[in-house]
């Protein structure tokens, strides 16, 4: 018999073997004898080298046809068969209900404050958490010489220019003049983010965690505005009165500059460690946009005006969730995380 003779004949038997096949496992027995490394179309091939030169391309060709043929003969027995595991299932069985994630704190609170700030007319922005010194310090009124730049020390990056390396940025502050520059005035922005700091860790302190900024500048702002925004967000978040505090604050970038506390809600006061036992939590920074800031944002302080507040998010999701440790909120530890 020729090479081409058995070829035809090893095709015919297979595919009526197959039709005589019900399930998977002999399916997969048919496969290796037919088509396996050791098969009968192999044994076929390993002839191929005694035939002739001249006819040894056009019979390969043919064994690789049938190889494809009956390949694909095969992949459609095993659909009409169905796979192993669907023989014998009882639908009626309760099925195991997959795990479904949620929305960490942080970000819940984050997406609620967005959807209230952009109530009130203000657009939402992003900015970059690796910046440079020039908008994280110099164009907010803090010169390489100044002092509140030991206060927000942080990570810096190798590379760079000398005069303006790069860092994770220590405030959303930083997107303040951005803003600016992109937008020009009239501008209401809140940027929610992340921030760094090199900091020893404690139950109120983290090396990363979250802050909203907002800014607004237009034509006569005056301190008023700012506080009316404050009073209507923080109700509006926490859905009651709430107490607070104004001090003045100093802030290189405001003038005049505020702190804005709050009275604690994890101990309503009386002293905890999430508010260093001192009853209040400072929450906001805030303030009127400095003149030089207005400036770098190529504004005419003399024309414009605004206010800027600096949220701590992190402060005010522990607030909100009575969370003792501001490290828990990165920890990563489900037992934490399923809480909520
Ligand atoms: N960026 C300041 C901080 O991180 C907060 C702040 C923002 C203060 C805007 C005033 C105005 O501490």
């Amino acid at each position: 018999m020729s090479l081409h003779q058995e070829l035809d004949k090893l095709r015919g038997k297979a595919l009526t073997d197959l039709k005589q096949i019900k399930d998977q496992d002999s399916l997969m027995a048919l496969r290796i004898k037919y088509l396996g490394r050791k098969g009968e179309l192999a044994s076929i091939m390993a002839l191929l080298k005694q035939v002739a030169k001249e006819e040894r391309p056009q019979l390969g060709k043919l064994v690789n046809q049938v190889k494809r043929e009956l390949e694909i003969a095969f992949l459609r027995v095993s659909k009409t068969i169905g796979d192993r595991k669907s023989q014998g299932i009882d639908f009626t069985l309760p099925g195991i209900k997959p795990p479904i994630g949620h929305l960490h704190p942080l970000m819940r609170v984050q997406r609620e404050l967005e959807d209230l700030f952009r109530s009130m007319g203000f657009m939402v922005l992003d900015g970059p958490e690796l910046e440079s010194e020039y908008y994280n310090f110099e164009s907010l009124n803090i010169p390489i010489w100044h002092p509140a730049r030991d206060m927000q020390d942080t990570f810096y990056i190798k590379g760079g220019k000398p005069d303006n390396r790069w860092l994770l940025r220590t405030h959303t502050s930083a997107m303040q003049v951005r803003a600016l520059e992109k937008y020009g005035a009239p501008l209401r922005a809140v940027v929610p983010g992340r921030v760094f700091r090199y900091e020893a860790t404690d139950a109120s302190h983290d090396h990363t965690f979250w802050q909203l900024e907002g800014l607004v500048v237009d034509k006569d702002i005056s301190i008023a505005n700012l506080i009316g925004t404050m009073k209507v967000f923080l109700s509006g978040i926490f859905q009651r009165e709430v107490e607070v505090r104004l001090r003045p604050g100093y802030f290189p970038f405001v003038e005049p500059g505020f702190e804005l506390d709050m009275k604690c809600l994890v101990c309503n006061g009386l002293g905890c460690r999430s508010c260093k036992q001192s009853g209040w939590i400072e929450l906001i920074g805030c303030g009127l946009v400095h003149p030089r800031v207005l400036e770098f944002g190529g504004l005419n302080p003399k024309e414009y005006s605004g206010f800027a507040f600096g949220l701590g998010l992190s402060r005010l999701v522990m607030m909100r969730y009575k969370i003792d440790d501001i490290r828990l909120l990165l920890s990563g530890d489900l037992r934490f995380l399923e809480q909520f």
